[in-house]
This record gives C-alpha cells, structure tokens and sequence, in this order.
C-alpha cells in the first residue's frame, strides 16, 4: 500500500511524519499476520494491554457457531480496565473528561473523580436493588453523568439500555418495556438550541405504562419545575448524598462473555431489536480499534462528536477512551449554538487534536461557508473522522481543507451497533480516496458478493460481507437468539459469513465504497431508523389505517423519510392532516423520525403475502426501474 504503487482514481498520499507516528505503519503486514491467525493475533493484544482477574482458557471458541464466544474462561470487568486500574498511576490525576455545556458552562474530571463518582453511583443502584444481570434504562442529554451511569451499570454487573435523548415517549416505552428495566436515570431537562427539550416530562408519561420499572433517579440539569412521583423518583444528588452512595464500593468479578450492554437499533423488520455487547471481546475490540485508527497518544485530546446514546458514543466516547487512559472532551449542545463556530471555537479553546463526526455534521455546518473556520486557530488538529454514512467526496474535501488544513488525513470508519467497533476504516498510514472506507480492519476480512457468495467484478456492486468473527461483535439479540442467526447469518449460512445489509463496491486497489443499506433500515442525519417504527407510529394516529414509509436522498441529511398513508373512512386529505401527521410522529418516537413528507394515497403495492413493497415506492420517487413486479398482488 506504502510502496508507491500507483494507485486508481483520486488518492491522498499519508505525510512521512505521519507514518512514523502512527502505531500501524505498515497496514499489509499487520493485517496478513492477524489474518493467519486470529486467536494468536488478538490472544496477544489481550494479554499485554488489559489486566484480568483470571486468564482465559481459549481465546476463540466458534464451535457454535454463530454463537462465538471470546476470551472463554477469563474473569474480568471492563471498568476495571477503563478506571480501577489507572488509581494505580499517574493517569490518575489526569483529565479523563473534559465537558462543555451548551450554555457555556464547563467541567472536568480526572480519572480519580471520575472513579469516585461512578463508584457512588454504582452503589446507589446496588441499594435500589439493581444487581448482575438486571437491566437499567438511561434517558439523558450529553452530561457526564450520562457516561457515570452508564460507567455505574457495568461495574456492578447490571446491563445498561441507553435510549437516545432525542426519542421520544413511545420509543422509549418500548425500549423500558422489550428490556425489562427495573430502574431508568434520566434527567429534568436537555439543553438544544438553548431551548430545553423536557426528557423528565416525555419519561413521566413513558413510565406511567410501563410495566417492570421500579424507580425513576433524576439528574438536574436544566433546572424547571418537573413533577416527581413519590416513592419512584428521587434526585440524584440526593441519593449520592447519602451513605449509601460509597465510594469505595467493589467492581463485580464479572465472566469475559458476560453482558456489558444492550443497545436497541433498527432491523429489517419489525421493532427495534436489543443488540448485546459483553465485557471481554468489546474491551479489546473498541480500544485496540481506537488506539491504532486514531493513533491515540498521551497527549491527545479526543472529540467523538456523536451522541452517548448510540454505538458511536457507547465506543468512543465512553469505553474506548478511558480503557486507554485517554483524554475526551464532550460537548451538550447544538453545533450552530448560539453562532455557526461554536464547534471551532471549542476546538481552539481545548486544544483538540482529533475530532470524529459525522457527514451529516460536516455538511451542516459547511453552509456556513469556510469564514466561522477560519476566524479560529485549529492548528491543534492532527486527525480527523468521518462515520455513519458515505461521505460525499465534496464533504470529505471540505473537511480536509477547510478543518484539517491539508494538513490532517481522514479516518472514514465505517461499522455498525452489531459490530461493537470500526469494521472498514482507514489507517492514519494508508493512502486515502474521498469517499471510501478503505479496508477491513487488520483481521476483518472484507468481500463484496453476489447472491450465490461470489465476488462481483471490480467496481460493481453487491453485498457487503464480513468473513472472519472479531471479539466486540455482537453476541446475539437480547431475549431473540433465533432471530439474531435468521438476520445476520442466514443468508451466506453455508459460508458462515456475517451480513451487515449493506451493499458495496471494491475497486482495484481492493478499496472499499459502500453504497447503502439493502434493507428497511433509513439513515437520517447518520442516524438509525427502521421504516417499521416510524410506520408503526403513524398509524397509531386515528386518521391513519395503513402506511409505508421510505428513505429519499437528501444533500444536507444523507436521507429522509417519505410517508404514504392511507386514510381512514371519514377524513380527507389536507395539508393539515399531513402536519398533524407529522407532529404526532415528532411526539411518539422523536423529532428525527418525522418524514418530511407525508403523501395521501388510496393503495400501496403489496405482495400476494400483503407486504408492502417498499422498493416500489422507492424506485417510483427516484425515477427509477421497478424492477421484479411478479410477486406483487396488483
Ligand atoms: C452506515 C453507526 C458509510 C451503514 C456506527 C451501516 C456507514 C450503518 C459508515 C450502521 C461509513 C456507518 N460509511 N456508511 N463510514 N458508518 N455507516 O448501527 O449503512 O447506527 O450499516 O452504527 O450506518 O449504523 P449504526
């Protein structure tokens, strides 16, 4: 890759500095030996960079196949590796986070206040009765003590659910209800667009229906008037000004494959399915990921822009940073907020060095023009990141000029929630091309197939596939075994291979270039929505008898959703049923699912089975072929 080969298309040679720097330099090698043997590989990076209560006996057991089990046997607790153990030196006394309030406000902790204040909570949830094993919804804004409770949960054990922020009552119901939380921590308020978006309130009427939910503990943000339940809810700087709230309290001695996390995202069909994370495999996974694509050192500052609440957040903001002894920097707000260079001048003020986005951000904030940049010294940036969508090469050009100064290469990661960690990424060592993920990760073994399992031609597209296991990948769907094998390993059974449902192109460099999802699933904002849930909450209004969503290209977006709907007896369309529409799918799942069209029609196109054809619609609104129509019922 490094030895001057000419390479295809539009290519961005890495600085010789850079090269020397990185922890990878020279990709091939590290990949062909990870390759030729996987258990060694990653048997390796375990013991030298963690510290386990017990050592494993295998590091790899496919036996059951697709139920992979890493690290079998060793005892561990990735709280342990991501703060116990750094008590013990000098990363101790060094920020672990540092905050920035969208207000203005801000916050650091080193990694001993850090530990002190997960400790305490993990105890508070220990005396609410939360033990290994249970679950815990957290409904919050980007705070630390976002990362506290979540950093609490594991260290006793207890799987966290995070819900995003920015769903709402009925998404989140579900989440409370599928999980069987026993607690949820939320707080009164978040901050957005210096507007407070009422989490308290929206949580008030989710947990009114909801079933198992024992106790509510509320962070204070924002400061209003929110009605608390008694005997449910209590603040939470009330219950860790108690006793109770030791910091001294134990980490759980907990099994390598034990649960860490559930996190719900969207499928192909249906509600959103519980993916599960354990503790051993997504330790290695997410900080050995992190470490060599962002050639983490000591003195960096980390940004990963996402939200806590998705995979992007739960592995680079929380995990990943903290098993390496890193410092991360974590911003509440809007990026626009009060002024378009909010994020530029926070990245001037602490001294950034890598800031990890998405697309969608980038080109938010482009429109802007390149002057809010420019009035800002970025000269701290070294590295940057793009995720949760293709980058258009104009995006990725812009970055690169605009915020990195020609000076910075661009990590695109491209992974998933059921990954755990970056699959197809960029090294800070490898020649880039705008716009494409690169190549597997040293280990993952990438291909682009046709229906049968063959590759395509060089340049064509097919379905992207994953070959080899990696230790943070997911271990199965959360109370649905059956349907985690039928999603993701039933299509290339024969050969064993993980399906992603994405589709790709390889070019003759072998470099990656994803195209997209195949299935139901809508990436709005680089967001995860499923066409099921959004549908769901349509006809849950009384206007509505049947819908059918679909993702449409958007420039700002990546994509939005287009709604079909089918009325009831009794109502007309109207420009005002269509707003209502809109609104009530605002209120129900949150204001990232509302389509930004809502079309009234008398049918959709189903098949003989009654499913609506979603690629019809599809193909209709981008002018395209409609491509097979014989299953189809009229
Ligand atoms: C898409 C987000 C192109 C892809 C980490 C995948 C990307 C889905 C990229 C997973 C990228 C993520 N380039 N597409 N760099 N990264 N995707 O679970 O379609 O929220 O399947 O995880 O995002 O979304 P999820």
């Amino acid at each position: 890759m490094t030895d001057g080969k000419k390479m295809t298309g539009e290519v961005y040679y890495p600085a010789p500095e850079i090269i020397e720097h990185a922890h990878i330099p020279d990709y091939d090698k590290v990949n062909d030996e990870a390759v030729a043997d996987l258990p060694g590989f990653w048997g390796k990076i375990a013991a030298e960079n963690y510290e386990w209560y017990q050592p494993w006996e295998m590091v790899l057991d496919d036996h059951n196949a697709p139920f992979y089990k890493w690290f079998v046997g060793a005892k561990v607790n990735i709280v342990h590796n991501a703060l116990d153990r750094h008590m013990r030196t000098a990363t101790r006394n060094k920020a672990a986070l540092i905050f920035e309030g969208e207000p203005g406000d801000s916050r650091v902790y080193t990694y001993q206040q850090l530990n002190y204040e997960v400790s305490k909570f993990a105890s508070v949830l220990r005396a609410l009765g939360v033990s290994k094993g249970d679950r815990v919804t957290i409904y919050m804004g980007r705070i630390p003590e976002l990362m506290i409770a979540m950093l609490a949960c594991a260290k006793i054990g207890a799987m966290h659910s995070v819900v995003y922020g920015g769903f709402s009552t009925e998404a989140l119901l579900d989440r409370i209800n599928d999980s069987e939380s026993k607690v949820l921590v939320t707080c009164d308020g978040a901050w957005l667009r210096g507007n407070i978006v009422p989490l308290k309130q929206i949580a008030n009427e989710a947990v009114a229906r909801a079933g198992t939910l024992q106790s509510v503990v509320c962070v204070k943000r924002t400061g209003q008037e929110v009605e608390m339940i008694p005997d449910r809810d209590h603040w939470y700087h009330d219950l860790m000004a108690l006793p109770i709230a030791d910091p001294g309290a134990p980490t759980e001695v907990m099994d390598a494959e034990d649960p860490l996390f559930i996190l719900y995202t969207s499928g192909t069909t249906g509600k959103p399915k519980a993916i599960l994370h354990t503790h051993g495999g997504y330790m290695v996974g997410t900080s050995t990921t992190l470490k060599w694509v962002f050639d983490i050192k000591a003195e960096d500052i980390w940004w990963c822009a996402a939200d806590p609440g998705w995979i992007t957040g739960h592995s680079y903001i929380v995990y990943a940073p903290l098993i390496l002894g890193a410092t991360s920097f974590m911003y509440e707000g809007a990026p626009t907020h009060p002024y378009p260079d909010r994020w530029w001048s926070m990245i001037a003020k602490y001294g950034v060095t890598i800031l990890y986005t998405a697309p969608t951000a980038i080109r938010g904030l482009m429109r802007f023009g390149r002057s809010w940049p420019k009035r800002h010294d970025l000269s701290s940036l070294r590295l940057l990141g793009s995720v949760g969508e293709p980058i258009n090469p104009e995006a990725w050009k812009w970055y690169h000029r605009v915020i990195g100064r020609e000076r910075c290469p661009i990590m695109d990661t491209w992974w998933q929630t059921e990954t755990g960690n970056f699959m197809i990424t960029s090294l800070p060592s490898m020649p880039l091309k705008p716009g494409s993920g690169t190549r597997g990760f040293p280990g993952v073994v990438v291909d682009v197939v046709d229906e049968e399992g063959d590759p395509v031609p060089v340049n064509e597209e097919g379905y992207l596939v994953i070959k080899t296991p990696w230790p943070a990948m997911l271990r199965t769907i959360f109370g649905d075994p059956d349907r985690y094998v039928q999603q993701y390993w039933s299509r290339f059974e024969e050969q064993g291979w993980y399906l992603p449902g994405d589709s790709a192109k390889k070019d003759e460099d072998g470099y990656i270039w994803i195209i997209g999802r195949i299935d139901d699933v809508i990436k709005v904002s680089g967001y995860r929505l499923g066409t099921a849930e959004v549908e769901s909450a349509l006809v849950s209004h009384k206007a509505v008898a049947e819908a059918a969503c679909i993702g449409v290209p958007d420039e700002l977006r990546g994509n939005v959703i287009k709604a079909y709907c089918i009325l009831r007896q009794g109502y007309e369309p109207s420009e005002q049923l269509s707003i209502e529409l809109r609104d009530h799918v605002g209120h129900e799942m949150g204001p990232i699912a509302k389509p930004s069209t809502v079309d009234f029609v008398e049918s959709l196109p189903k098949t003989r089975s009654g499913k609506i054809m979603r690629r019809i619609l599809k193909a209709r609104v981008m002018g395209e072929d409609e491509g097979d129509l014989s299953t189809l019922a009229d």
